[in-house]
């Protein structure tokens, strides 16, 4: 069970992929008891019972509903687990996903194992050697990445449920996020120009990506600069002590009207205690390092800490290009599969020795920028229900670039798009400065 492989798709069969990614749900879940896994501490937030299952709904529904014969497990998982699929049919409101005692763990650990069986079956009857099953794979492919966005879920919503907690549960030992000094902030300077953002399309070579990551196409950049690492808990500490959650000239409008609301006076999670700041994690409530990046920001956070600092935050395509410049080959960071595997006991200062000048493009924390989540020219969201996958939610959110804690090795890209409502804080995310 300790072995860990959801590593670069190229290098596994589909079929071994599966097994990886799927027993990693189950791994992420492990640690937790039938009571955990069944809350739902807000409305965004799912509870674990759910993911595990509405994961495996989309291999029913997309993969095996698709063929001949098959028997769904149970009829009314169609709408239980259905997230937003319009053209699937109506879906069971999200808000009240923490309100289904039944079906039971156990029995959502039946249904994983019923498909599972089912599409090791598929695996086995070679069905997907020939050019009339490229479509299928495409699918099963789709559904591996979707698990795996799912996985950070897990952890994300986790977080929130047990934040609630005056026991200060315990997911599990040794923080997510490294720990250890942070180098001193440098710029690190790009020229203007006409340069291509997006995914290279599959045809030249490239892997998996999501839709929404096409088409490639030109952009024009002014000359900027990004500072070459995340900001840290202590600058972040610096603002919080400059009044930055009491000066309205700091805050976007809407972000100044989302603290007055929700009261913020700090990033999600993060305590006072006896003149001392802690924060909660899945580690427990532990004492602010000053050296970590800053997590669990909003993206109104974010605007508003680069703008005290005299910054901005980058555009995605900043953030690509010069991302670009530094990456050759798979991403490196701290993802959790390697964190998963390192504990507390390997705690490395992220990317330590790395030559290039920008560090911690990838792990730790999702990064903010400034772009809109919107289609780029020229994209058509896919035909059929798929084509509601990422489409359709392209408005009024933000993207961020990168990959967290949370997110697997085999899940971050350069191209890859996440992309969040402004006011929201519970995943890792936080941000880079550029000018
Ligand atoms: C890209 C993380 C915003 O949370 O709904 C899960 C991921 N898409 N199932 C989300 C996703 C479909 C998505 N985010
Ligand atoms: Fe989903």
């Amino acid at each position: 069970m300790s072995v860990l492989q959801t590593s670069a798709p190229a290098q596994l069969t589909l079929a071994e992929r599966y097994r990886a990614v799927r027993g990693f749900s189950e791994q992420l879940a492990a640690p937790l008891s039938a009571e955990d896994c069944a809350m739902q501490s807000a409305p965004d937030a799912s509870p674990t019972k759910w993911h595990l299952a509405h994961t495996t709904w989309f291999f029913e529904t997309f993969v095996l509903g698709e063929r001949q014969g098959y028997e769904p497990f149970c009829p009314a998982y169609r709408y239980l687990y259905n997230s937003y699929y319009n053209a699937v049919g109506n879906q069971f409101p999200r808000p009240q996903r923490g309100l289904l005692s039944r079906p039971s763990l156990a029995e959502v650990e039946a249904y994983r194992s019923h498909v599972d069986a089912e599409m090791n079956e598929l695996f086995d009857s070679g069905a997907f050697g020939c050019d009339e099953e490229a479509q299928a794979a495409r699918v099963i492919e789709i559904g591996l990445q979707h698990e795996q966005q799912h996985q950070e879920l897990i952890l994300t919503d986790i977080q929130h449920a047990l934040s609630i907690n005056p026991l200060q549960p315990v997911y599990r030992e040794g923080d997510f996020l490294a720990s250890g000094p942070a180098p001193a902030p440098r710029w690190v300077a790009f020229d203007e120009g006409v340069r291509t953002i997006g995914h290279v399309p599959a045809a030249e070579g490239a892997g998996f990506a999501f839709d929404n990551e096409s088409p490639r196409h030109r952009v024009f950049l002014e000359p900027f600069e990004l500072c070459d690492r995340l900001v840290t808990c202590g600058e972040y500490l610096e603002f919080i002590e400059d009044g930055g959650y009491r000066r309205p000239e700091l805050w976007l409008s809407l972000g100044w009207a989302a603290v007055q609301e929700h009261a913020w006076r700090a990033p999600a999670y993060w305590r006072r205690s006896d003149e001392e700041w802690r924060r909660f994690t899945l580690a427990g409530e532990r004492r602010l390092d000053p050296h970590q990046p800053v997590a669990c920001l909003s993206y109104f956070e974010a605007d508003a800490y680069a703008r005290w600092a005299g910054a901005r935050l980058p555009t995605e395509a900043e953030w690509e290009v010069a991302a670009s410049a530094q990456t050759t080959g798979a991403p490196t960071g701290r993802f959790v599969d390697g964190a998963w595997q390192a504990g507390e006991a390997i705690c490395p200062r992220r990317q330590d020795g790395v030559t290039t000048p920008l560090r911690e493009c990838f792990g730790e924390v999702w990064q903010w920028t400034s772009s809109s989540y919107s289609p780029y020219p020229g994209y058509t969201a896919p035909d059929g229900a798929l084509g509601e996958y990422n489409g359709k939610f392209m408005c009024n959110q933000y993207v961020l670039r990168g990959a967290s804690c949370a997110t697997s090795s085999s899940h971050a890209r350069l191209s890859y798009r996440n992309f969040f409502a402004p006011e929201a804080r519970w995943q890792f995310s936080g941000l880079r400065l550029a000018r």
